[in-house]
């Protein structure tokens, strides 16, 4: 019912050179077929991943955009620059832009409803800290930002959750399939509640040190839809892997 997707955040990473090394690779595989795929590189490198995946399974998004329009906002990119690049998706309220830029969740609410208004998917992450599951307020912090970033749009088109508990990126450490599951299932009850979403239809992706080597027991939950993978998605093998894993989940 909801196909599995796969999609690569890769940060703040990689030159021309490795950026099309890694697209090779990727472009190469012959087994993505049963997952959709899509990767995220930095805005200067976008251009050159659109051009390099054109005609092939893999999507490209931006890993951010402005909430505006267009106008005098020195540094940003505008969802609509990205649209006009080829991209299909944008990743919103990352975690690390939550963390180092202060990005709230009237902010990610706003530059969601910025990607709709010009036709790309939004990627909204969500998450609890380590401190805030320890206090038993996971499912509180996650219901916070879900409602803070859903409740008053009024077109979710194509809308994608992702999970990421903050304690879980780069860390190695991951939750546990069954602590994945429990709050993917908590997640997908609050989307029931949300005007203009489609509980049963909208992935919800886990994110937080996706490996090959877990990724099958994560997958296996009933409300995992896929993952948001960072390090493993700049390593071609193991981003292959990963949406192998993802394919046999069909
Ligand atoms: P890692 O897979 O490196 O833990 O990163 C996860 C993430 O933040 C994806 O957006």
């Amino acid at each position: 019912m909801r196909q599995p997707l796969v999609v690569g955040n890769w940060k703040m990473h990689g030159s021309r050179a490795s950026v099309a090394s890694l697209l090779d690779s990727l472009v190469a595989a012959q087994r993505l077929s049963g997952a959709e795929v899509a990767v995220c590189p930095s805005h200067v490198h976008i251009a050159q991943a659109v051009e390099r995946c054109a005609g092939t399974q893999i999507a490209v998004g931006g890993q951010d955009c402005s909430h505006a329009e267009e106008g005098a906002y020195t540094g940003d990119v505008a969802a609509a620059m990205l649209a006009d690049l080829g991209c299909r998706w944008v990743i919103v309220g990352h975690s690390e832009r939550r963390q180092y830029y202060g990005e709230s969740d009237a902010l990610v609410a706003a530059k969601a409803s910025a990607a709709v208004s010009v036709g790309l998917q939004p990627i909204i992450c969500v998450g609890e800290t380590r401190a805030q599951r320890e206090a038993n307020e996971a499912e509180a912090v996650v219901a916070a930002q879900i409602q803070g970033a859903l409740q008053a749009q009024e077109d979710l088109a194509g809308l994608v959750i992702a999970y990421e508990p903050v304690w879980a990126i780069g860390t190695g450490l991951t939750a546990s399939p069954e602590q994945a599951q429990q709050m993917h299932a908590y997640i997908r009850s609050l989307l029931e509640g949300i005007a203009n979403v489609d509980a049963q239809t909208t992935r919800i992706l886990y994110g937080g040190s996706v490996k090959p080597g877990n990724a099958s027991e994560l997958f296996a939950g009933e409300d995992i839809d896929g993952a948001l993978v960072g390090g493993a998605s700049l390593v071609a093998d193991d981003f292959r892997a990963i949406l192998e894993c993802a394919a046999r989940q069909r």
